[in-house]
């Protein structure tokens, strides 16, 4: 399988942006790896139509757990599906520290995602300090336990994991190759615990201050099967670079 690059823009970027980012990334990109893109939820459907001749696929970066209903203010998977939406973000760092959701809350909009046919990009991570008190394995099997429960085996094949270090998260610190390795081969022994057919395909990506300088070495390593990209993702440049163009 390819490695999978994706582009998690957050709150970034205007229209003329998004459109200038599509114009020059088309141009250089040559599929070598698979690019995906995560705008804001405004420009789904504009990013949808711009990726289509390239098979750029489209994400949230969150969504509900409900597809409709009054839920004054949320993002409904099954509309989002139906402007060209492919893949959801569930469970960013960023969406548990500044929004409280727990692995409980991701659990339930992954299964509303699964059933509604998209794809789940499930992340987990441990903080500076959960790794200095030498907790990283713990608190990502809890993650993982919880965000997964009652997923079923026929239900995952659309689940990819994405490993974020929060510490590693826009700081410019990166968890070298050989760290980064050692979490994914446990992730992966979890997933092939839960799920033993899937658990040797499942995707999983390493997140955290990916930059065109270390992509190679961290996507050398047997358990890294891609990278989710905030800061470098931004120009087309860069995301180019990190997508082997
Ligand atoms: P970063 O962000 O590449 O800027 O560290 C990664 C992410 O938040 O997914």
């Amino acid at each position: 399988m390819k490695k999978l690059l994706i582009a998690n823009w957050k709150m970034n970027k205007k229209m003329s942006e998004v459109v200038d980012f599509f114009y020059d990334f088309k141009n250089g990109y040559s599929k070598k790896r698979e690019a995906w893109v995560a705008p804001q939820a405004i420009h789904v459907q504009k990013c949808s139509e711009l990726g289509y001749s390239k098979d750029i696929k489209t994400g949230a970066q969150n969504c509900s757990e409900h597809v409709d209903g009054a839920f004054t203010g949320e993002l409904s998977p099954r509309s989002f599906k139906d402007i060209g939406g492919d893949f959801v973000i569930i469970g960013h760092s960023e969406r548990r520290q500044y929004f409280k959701e727990s692995s409980s809350d991701c659990n339930r909009k992954m299964k509303t995602l699964l059933r509604e046919g998209l794809v789940a990009v499930y992340c987990v991570g441990e903080t500076l300090q959960q790794r200095e008190d030498k907790e990283t394995l713990t608190i990502i099997s809890d993650q993982l336990a919880r965000g997964l429960e009652d997923l079923s085996e026929a239900s995952s094949s659309n689940l990819i994991i994405a490993y974020e270090p929060v510490w590693a998260i826009g700081t410019g610190k990166t968890a070298s190759p050989k760290e980064a390795q050692e979490v994914h081969a446990f992730i992966r022994q979890e997933m092939k615990k839960r799920f033993p057919d899937f658990g040797d395909k499942c995707r999983i990506l390493y997140g955290g201050s990916v930059k065109p300088d270390n992509v190679e070495e961290l996507l050398a390593q047997k358990d890294i099967d891609g990278g989710l990209v905030g800061g470098a993702s931004l120009k087309a440049k860069d995301f180019l670079a990190l997508c082997g163009d």
